[in-house]
């Protein structure tokens, strides 16, 4: 992804839902938030969204989000569109059908990063804007939307990369369970681990995916464990649930989850927090999926014709041991 000047949003997360953002070219006074998202003429604004569907907790908390905001009382008509079995060519052709259909805005959280440079540029003809949540397209080209608006993968990545190097001053084996290939996430995730790890040394041993699944991510470790005669001491999990896969096939291969063998994992939802507090999981990078707020703010902006810089951050926490993991526990929105 090009350099790009972001923009830090300040998140209170007793107020998650109240983002203040440093859009460029804010306006829309008091007058304009008492009209409402249609300006007081009464009419819906009609959003496309083109998600990813059932693929875990994230994505369930992330897809809820946005449909609890895109409401009709906040004067919203949103369409949702998951993938049929996270394919690509369905998520085509539900964002084709939404320029057909003149939406007034799209959503698109992509199953796959390339490809979409045709949709795109329709949805440029028709002159409707489009917002890219969470994922990326690649290449990156910024012309043909909005914005991104999304946790930065590459920073979380990093932080994770860096615990590592902290956690084994004396290095070790390790292996990462990627998501699926071809995701643009997976990508910045691999880029921001190996600039945490700097020069530590610690040695990669494997790298597969593990689809963002809990039972493959026990599958392809228990693979991965015999292979190395359970000589791997770390686990990146590029998410949550395959790290918590990978902890069941640790125990099963005799290993003592903690102590033996340490995973981290990126996501945040409540079960990996739990597995933390447990002892299971050593560290956890939330990936916040809760910018709905965010998002109609970008959506209002954009259809004011209001500048909007191309990449939103949201906002993430790490957590980095048991006690940390139960300070939150209690008060985890996913
Ligand atoms: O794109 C975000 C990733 O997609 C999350 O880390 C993962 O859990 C989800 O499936």
């Amino acid at each position: 992804m090009s350099a790009k000047r972001h923009i830090t949003a300040v998140l209170g997360f007793a107020a998650v839902g109240a983002l203040a953002l440093g859009l460029t070219g804010c306006s829309g006074g008091a007058a304009d938030a008492d009209a409402g998202a249609d300006g007081g003429s009464g009419e819906l604004i009609n959003v496309g969204f083109v998600a990813v569907g059932p693929e875990g907790g994230w994505r369930q908390a992330n897809e809820q989000n946005i449909k609890d905001t895109f409401t009709e009382e906040a004067g919203y008509e949103l369409s949702y569109a998951p993938a049929a079995n996270l394919d690509q060519k369905s998520q085509i052709d539900s964002f084709t059908a939404f320029v057909d259909e003149g939406v007034d805005v799209i959503l698109l959280s992509a199953t796959e990063a390339t490809g979409w440079e045709d949709s795109l540029k329709l949805a440029q003809e028709a002159e409707i804007p489009v917002i890219l949540l969470d994922r990326g397209i690649e290449p990156d080209d910024d012309s043909l939307y909005v914005t991104r608006i999304a946790p930065d993968n590459v920073e979380v990545a990093k932080e994770v990369g860096a615990w590592a190097a902290s956690a084994f001053p004396d290095g070790g084996n390790y292996v990462v369970l990627e998501g699926p290939a071809g995701v643009g996430v997976v990508n910045e995730r691999n880029k921001g681990f190996e600039e945490g790890l700097g020069g530590a040394q610690l040695t990669k041993v494997d790298a597969q995916t593990a689809n963002w699944s809990t039972e493959e991510g026990k599958s392809v470790l228990e693979t991965m464990l015999k292979a190395n005669g359970n000589d791997i001491q770390f686990v990146f999990a590029q998410n949550d649930e395959m790290g918590l896969g990978a902890a069941q096939a640790a125990e099963e291969a005799g290993l003592v989850v903690g102590e033996d063998i340490k995973i981290a994992t990126i996501d945040g939802t409540k079960n990996a927090i739990q597995a933390l507090a447990d002892g299971k999981l050593s560290y956890v990078h939330e990936y916040n999926p809760l910018f709905g707020e965010t998002a109609l703010e970008v959506v209002q902006k954009a259809l004011d014709g209001e500048d909007v810089e191309p990449y939103i951050i949201v906002p993430s926490e790490a957590f980095d041991s048991a006690d940390a993991a139960k300070a939150v526990l209690a008060d985890r929105k996913y």
